[in-house]
């Protein structure tokens, strides 16, 4: 009998990975990452996301093979980290790569590209392409010791595609980018995504997440604490609802603060956040009977970075 089961198609599967770091002489522990568990499908534009220290760099490392897990499993293409056949399918860019000053970007794609197994003539042809997809093809022939910061992240990001990998593995790629180069970069993870590539990516843009990615994970002090598809994670129903009011006095100032709603100035106008229905009703309501007027009403829904601030943000008692 032949069974069509749709098979979990996760790419990247990690369950309960811990990493222990022991520092020093007195060989301190430092609990990096603990206990850290999410999947990412085939197709997905996953998002990985966490203050400095919150141990996604950590994770990444222990992915990509470069350190070992101190406790739970971390599978890529079904095979246990750390796997070389894995990582054939894989393009990775580590959070500071390291580039060999003396090389041009064509030199060092193109040794990438021989490393990953392309003939000379593959890794020749698709050199230019990737260094031309990143905007770095007019300084292709530069040392790479004379280029800036953000020249050498897209260098690192040409390394990463070169070998056109299934999975791609970024640590911040739009770290040291300026605005179009953050741009060139999202349209890049795009592009992929529609080849039918896979992307996992580490950042601190909250707003290049809220835009590109499927599915987040939050980490705090090494543990996940939001983790699913955005949109179901961004609460859609709105909330609050944002009210411009002009010629407000101070008594209805006063009743509206009275009432609990917040208030601000904004020059000779005031707004009210008005949260739910009745309240914004009773506003209104007030606000027409004192003869003040309605110059503009916003409604609010959760953005990510609400989200991020009241989850992952570690204030000193917690
Ligand atoms: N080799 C190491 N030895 C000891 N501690 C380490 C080591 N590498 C990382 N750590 C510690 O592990 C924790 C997580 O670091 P990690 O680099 O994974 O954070 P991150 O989330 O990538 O932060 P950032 O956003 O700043 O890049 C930090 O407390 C860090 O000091
Ligand atoms: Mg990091």
């Amino acid at each position: 009998m032949l069974f069509m089961s749709r098979v979990s198609e996760a790419l990247i599967r990690v369950e309960g990975l811990h990493k222990e770091f022991r520092l020093g002489l007195m060989r301190r522990r430092v609990l990096a990452v603990r206990g850290v568990s999410f999947a990412v499908e085939r197709g997905d534009i996953f998002g990985f996301l966490g203050p400095n220290g919150a141990g996604k760099t950590t994770t990444i490392k222990m992915l990509t093979g470069l350190i070992a897990p101190t406790g739970g499993t971390a599978t890529i293409f079904g095979a246990r980290v750390p796997s070389p056949e894995a990582m054939k399918r894989v393009g990775f860019l580590p959070e500071n790569p390291y580039i060999y000053p003396y090389l041009t970007p064509t030199e060092f794609v193109e040794l990438c590209a021989r490393l990953s197994g392309l003939s000379s003539r593959a890794a020749r042809d698709r050199t230019r392409t990737v260094l031309d997809q990143v905007g770095v093809l007019y300084a292709a022939d530069r040392p790479v010791r004379k280029l800036s910061k953000g020249m050498l992240q897209r260098t690192g990001l040409a390394a990463a595609l070169v070998a056109d990998p299934e999975l791609l593995i970024l640590d911040e790629p739009m770290s040291g980018l300026d605005p179009v180069g953050r741009k060139d970069v999202r349209d890049l993870i795009v592009e992929e995504r529609r080849r039918g590539r896979t992307i996992f990516f580490s950042t601190h843009i909250l707003s290049d997440v809220e835009t590109l990615c499927d599915r987040v994970t939050i980490l705090r002090r090494g543990q996940v604490v939001v983790s699913g598809r955005l949109e179901e994670l961004l609460k859609r129903d709105v909330r609050r609802t944002d009210l411009v009011l002009e010629h407000v006095d101070a008594a209805l100032e006063q009743a509206f603060v009275a009432a609990g709603h917040a208030v601000r100035r904004l020059g000779e106008r005031l707004v009210v956040e008005a949260e739910g229905e009745a309240a914004v009703k009773f506003v209104l309501e007030r606000s027409l009977a004192a003869g003040a007027a309605l110059v503009e009403a916003t409604p609010r829904s959760e953005t990510l970075e609400d989200l991020f601030v009241r989850e992952a943000i570690v204030t000193p008692d917690a």
